[in-house]
């Protein structure tokens, strides 16, 4: 009699199991939202938005977590760029680019997430317009803020993609990652939770930790990190969350993190302060 109760709890985990997995499917095609991430970054190299496949009936342009103009945006102006990177979520249809510029008029760190409409199913087909630019730009005044050293630091970072799948951390990990290191300021348990690499850097703005795993919060803020936006890249290893950084004040932040095999490696972090 207790065989009738496994099978069903047998069935309820596979049942869950093939729901999770649909419900994970890619959506639209990595290369097509990498395509349109580096669309992105050249029309922020000549100041022109023309190039970008925007959706004419549903587009949000947000710049420090505020509705802005895409027309008067930091789009508008031109910047050359000293080092850019982007990251996909093929299941969300959404990617992650950060860039660097220190030679401008002002020197900035961004960070850019850009969500599409659903492509076709099976990930294969056109990935359809630009729903949403969402920006989280820092520059001189924010926190820990000075773009020459935090290039020196992640120019030599190792960014590439992990070739063997069987070694890439699951979406569930990346995500658990993401909200835990958000949850650290307002949960005691959650820096306990994350899989701390004995070799990682943290790069806060311009400061740098190393090991990453030092000097963390333990809870004590009432007030939890919201507004979470997240675009998780398995190949990368990686997530990045926009939200915004209330548990210290009502700050628009990026944190993007990356795993390599089971440990995080990096972290960054844009806050701006205002
Ligand atoms: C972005 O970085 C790549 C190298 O990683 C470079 O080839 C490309 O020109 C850069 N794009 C822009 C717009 O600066
Ligand atoms: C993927 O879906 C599209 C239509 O949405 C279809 O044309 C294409 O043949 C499919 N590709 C594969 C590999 O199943
Ligand atoms: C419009 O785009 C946003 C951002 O990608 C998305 O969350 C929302 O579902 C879209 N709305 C419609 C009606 O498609």
């Amino acid at each position: 009699m207790f065989s009738g109760v496994t099978t069903t709890k047998a069935l309820w985990a596979l049942l869950s199991a093939a729901c999770h997995v649909s419900r994970a499917a890619a959506q639209c095609s990595r290369d097509e939202l990498l395509a349109t991430a580096n669309s992105y970054l050249e029309a922020q190299v000549s100041g022109k938005t023309d190039g970008l496949q925007i959706s004419s009936t549903n587009f949000t342009y947000m710049e420090n977590n505020k509705k802005a103009d895409l027309a008067k945006g930091l789009l508008s102006q031109p910047l050359k760029l000293d080092l850019n990177r982007s990251t996909a979520d093929t299941v969300a249809c959404a990617s992650y680019t950060m860039f660097i510029t220190t030679t401008g008029t002002k020197p900035y760190v961004v960070g850019t997430q850009i969500r599409h409409q659903p492509g076709s199913a099976n990930g294969t087909g056109a990935t359809a317009s630009i729903t949403m630019i969402d920006t989280v730009r820092a520059t001189t005044g924010d926190l820990f803020f000075n773009a020459r050293q935090t290039l020196s630091y992640i120019q030599k970072e190792d960014w590439s993609p992990i070739a063997d799948a069987a070694r890439r951390p699951g979406r569930d990990v990346l995500r658990h990652a993401g909200d835990a290191y958000l949850d650290m300021w307002t949960d005691a348990a959650a820096a306990p939770s994350i899989p701390w690499g004995t070799d990682c850097e943290r790069v806060e703005g311009s400061m740098l930790t190393r090991p990453c795993g030092q000097t963390l919060p333990r809870g004590g803020s009432a007030k939890v990190n919201g507004n979470r936006r997240y675009v998780i890249d398995e190949v990368m290893g990686s997530v990045d969350v926009l939200c915004e950084f209330s548990s210290l004040g009502a700050w628009p932040d990026s944190h993007e993190i990356r795993i390599v095999d089971g440990k995080v490696k990096y972290v960054h972090t844009i806050t701006v302060m205002h």
